[in-house]
């Protein structure tokens, strides 16, 4: 259908049935216009599977699903660095949801982990915007090359689970611009999504789903997007004010559904133009045009190549954070000529996926027992701990360790699962601590008395205190979906090299997050109050110690970074820069590498992090195998948000280029000149002394005007609005020739 014709179905809708297009049907569908082609639409979840309720079921169960491929979730596809693979993950959850007749998948999830307690950091892909928003295109590409629409969430700053739908968001504007809508951008800019989902949250004091500066200054004047916003479920508080700000849907539908009745009534009396409603239905019947292929559904596609691609995920979003040698040789990959020992519950439970909205009906499920027993042999097994949705016959916690030591004790290499219960995170509420449960730690304590050989297997979504996890091998396996267990069993014995990175730091503790101490807020407002310095950016202007560091993870291969260069041109918003580097697998083995780029402001005369993720690429490599990875960055690689100007600035001087494995283990720094923006602040009359030295047009004679002033007073004054010292006589700067400065850097 051609604009034409959306037009002509359009003009043929009376103003009640366009009202009536502009909230659901039900939980799950839109509406249809009867006698117009506008027919309903699915919507459903999630971010790593279809949740197509099984209304057979009888219930709204978040269980009572129809069975569909259970990828690993967003904290493990993140961890791949992998974009492409992202888009062939994105590309599968798009044949299963056309499959089920489902037009639109509510996610990717763009939302950025600002605290590791939060109940959905699974859900979510990283602390970084570069990677979260580059991740987030990858999937809303995939799914959306099969005329399937994704449905990018939760714009935005829905950093949190506590008290959600009402909680203020109160953050600086750098640091939304900066941060935390810098994902959704990257993510709008590289997939462009067909429909994005508004928060629950008000930001600074307004709900976001009335928030007109967000849902159409931002996301429409500036960003140049077309899409259709859908509501959170059950966010809207005014549907009125939110059509007016620029909110399509509302979703699910509301009992009666009245609001269909208030847009009616709205226009009617005058009080809104009909225009607004036909803008929105005109997305309505867009969306349903881009997704009619997914209405034939056929409840069929390839489950194997599905898992396969699922376990090969899982493989790639795990990341190896220790390896250290006992006795000379590293545990991992596993010696086929040592006895091995399995212990924990997760070996045999997997902890697979996150609780809530996005939880899938597997179609399968592989436990990493099984797959380390097909590939090693009847090799022993002790739960060690006991997990609420395990098995019944659970001894005493005394009798588990003891059983589990005794394991330990009888094999040359213990390998330890363990992790958090799905009880302890989930969608709709956040943790209060970051603590592994206590029982698992004694576990390993005990374990650790007896045999040194220990290598800990991690299966949880958002990131734990690992102090007292001394092993000398740590996999991280974040929640590796249906074939997780399979994906671990792979990694383990070699059959796989880890290549997974940090998406997000572990800190050493829980205080040491940057946002501890404002999250989650009290009384409805959560206050931002590490601005800009979130995640790694926190963690590195302080140089602190951290357990992990963002962008970490080892293979089972060495690498070497060399022969960076960085070339820069053009000046201001025009500034080009292209920076390579040779990448070298120095070891014996095959294995994939992140290359990564950061860029830092040596100095500016605003807060700037240290450095700041601008650019990465994964290569794989054969051992002796050397190739040279480039990157082009443009002026928002040195950009910060200016809030005066209102724009992207980059402030002239020098800049560090460093291309790493790591946030902190960087190969090479380079020093790069960057002419900035020639643009400056407007004087006005409390421009203080310093503004003046500053200013191109005056920079010269005021340093001769203040030639004289001795260095204590020139350093009290400087920071003085040049009105007050003229008013008083304290320079040479006469009234007269403070007006002519005016005058002049106003032209
Ligand atoms: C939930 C979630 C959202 C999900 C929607 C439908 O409250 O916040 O991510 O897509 O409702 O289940």
């Amino acid at each position: 259908m051609t604009d034409a014709d959306v037009t002509s179905t359009l003009s043929a809708l009376t103003l009640e049935q366009k009202a009536s297009l502009l909230s659901g049907f039900d939980f799950w569908t839109t509406k249809s216009a009867a006698g117009a082609d506008v027919p309903a639409m699915t919507l459903t979840d999630g971010p790593h599977g279809v949740r197509l309720a099984d209304m057979d079921a009888g219930e709204m169960g978040l269980a009572n699903a129809k069975p569909a491929t259970c990828f690993p979730t967003a904290v493990t596809l993140a961890s791949t660095w992998n974009p492409a693979l992202l888009e062939r993950v994105g590309g599968a959850l798009g044949v299963e949801s056309k499959a089920l007749g489902v037009s639109v998948l509510l996610g990717p999830g763009a939302n950025i982990k600002r605290d590791p307690r939060c109940g959905r950091n699974f859900e979510y892909f990283s602390e970084d915007p570069t990677l979260s928003g580059d991740m987030a295109a990858g999937l809303i590409r995939g799914i959306q090359s099969q005329g399937v629409g994704s449905s990018l969430k939760h714009y935005a700053v829905n950093n949190q689970e506590n008290d959600r739908m009402r909680v203020s968001a109160d953050v600086d504007e750098r640091a939304l611009r900066e941060v935390y809508l810098a994902s959704f951008e990257r993510a709008v800019a590289g997939g462009n999504p067909w429909t994005i989902m508004c928060a629950y949250n008000q930001l600074n004091g307004t709900y976001v789903h009335q928030h007109k500066w967000l849902l159409t200054t931002v996301l429409r004047d500036e960003w140049g997007w077309d899409g259709l916003v859908m509501s959170d479920w059950g966010a809207v508080r005014d549907r009125l004010a939110a059509l007016e700000a620029g909110l399509d849907l509302e979703m699910p539908a509301r009992i009666g559904h009245p609001t269909d009745q208030q847009i009616v009534d709205a226009v009617r009396a005058g009080d809104m133009d009909e225009a607004l409603v036909d803008t929105s239905v005109r997305r309505i019947i867009d969306l349903a045009l881009r997704t009619a292929d997914a209405r034939e559904a056929s409840a069929e596609w390839d489950q194997a190549a599905h898992h396969e691609l699922a376990r090969e995920a899982a493989a790639e979003g795990a990341v190896l954070l220790r390896n250290d040698e006992v006795d000379g040789e590293a545990l991992l990959p596993l010696d086929p000529a040592r006895s091995v020992g399995i212990v924990g519950e997760f070996a045999r439970t997997p902890r697979y996926q996150g609780a809530g909205s996005s939880q899938v009906v597997p179609t399968r499920l592989s436990t990493a027992l099984d797959a380390l027993r097909d590939a090693r042999g009847d090799v022993p097994f002790a739960p060690g701990f006991a997990i609420g949705e395990g098995p019944a016959s659970y001894a005493s916690a005394a009798d588990l360790i003891a059983e589990a030591v005794r394991v330990a004790q009888s094999v040359d290499t213990v390998v330890m699962f363990l992790g958090l219960p799905g009880a302890a995170e989930s969608e709709g509420f956040d943790r209060e601590h970051i603590l592994l449960p206590a029982d698992q730690r004694d576990l390993f304590a005990a374990v650790a008395a007896v045999n040194a050989r220990i290598v800990v297997v991690l299966s949880h979504g958002a990131v734990v205190d690992l102090r007292e996890i001394t092993a000398p091998a740590i996999l991280e396996a974040w929640l590796g979906g249906q074939a997780g267990g399979a994906a671990i069993a792979d990694l383990l014995t070699g059959a796989a090299a880890p290549s997974g990175k940090l998406a997000e730091t572990i800190p050493l503790r829980l205080e040491d997050a940057p946002s501890f101490g404002s999250f989650p807020g009290e009384y409805g407002h959560v206050r931002y109050a590490e601005g800009l310095l979130v995640g790694y950016r926190g963690y590195d202007v302080r140089d602190a110690d951290v357990a992990f560091p963002f962008g970490h993870g080892l293979t089972y291969t060495t690498f070497e970074i060399d022969d960076v260069r960085v070339a820069a041109s053009g000046e201001g918003v025009d500034v080009a820069t292209t920076v390579s580097a040779r990448v070298t697998n120095t070891g014996s083995r095959a294995g994939a590498e992140v290359v990564q780029v950061y860029v830092g402001d040596v100095e500016s005369t605003v807060l700037r992090p240290v450095r700041e993720l601008r650019a990465f690429a994964k290569v794989a490599l054969e051992p002796g195998e050397s190739t040279v990875v480039s990157f082009d960055l443009d002026d928002r690689a040195f950009s910060f948000w200016h809030p005066v100007l209102q724009r992207w600035y980059v402030e002239g001087g020098e800049f560090e280029v460093a291309v790493g494995s790591s946030s902190r283990d960087l190969a090479a720094t380079v020093l790069v000149d960057v002419v900035g923006d020639s643009e400056t602040l407007p004087l006005t009359e409390l421009s203080t002394i310093g503004e003046l030295r500053r200013h191109p047009a005056l920079a010269e004679e005021m340093e001769e005007l203040l030639a004289s002033v001795e260095p204590a007073l020139m350093a009290m004054i400087n920071d003085i609005p040049a009105e007050t010292v003229v008013s008083q006589g304290w320079i040479a700067l006469t009234p007269e020739k403070w007006a002519e400065f005016l005058e002049r850097a106003a032209n």
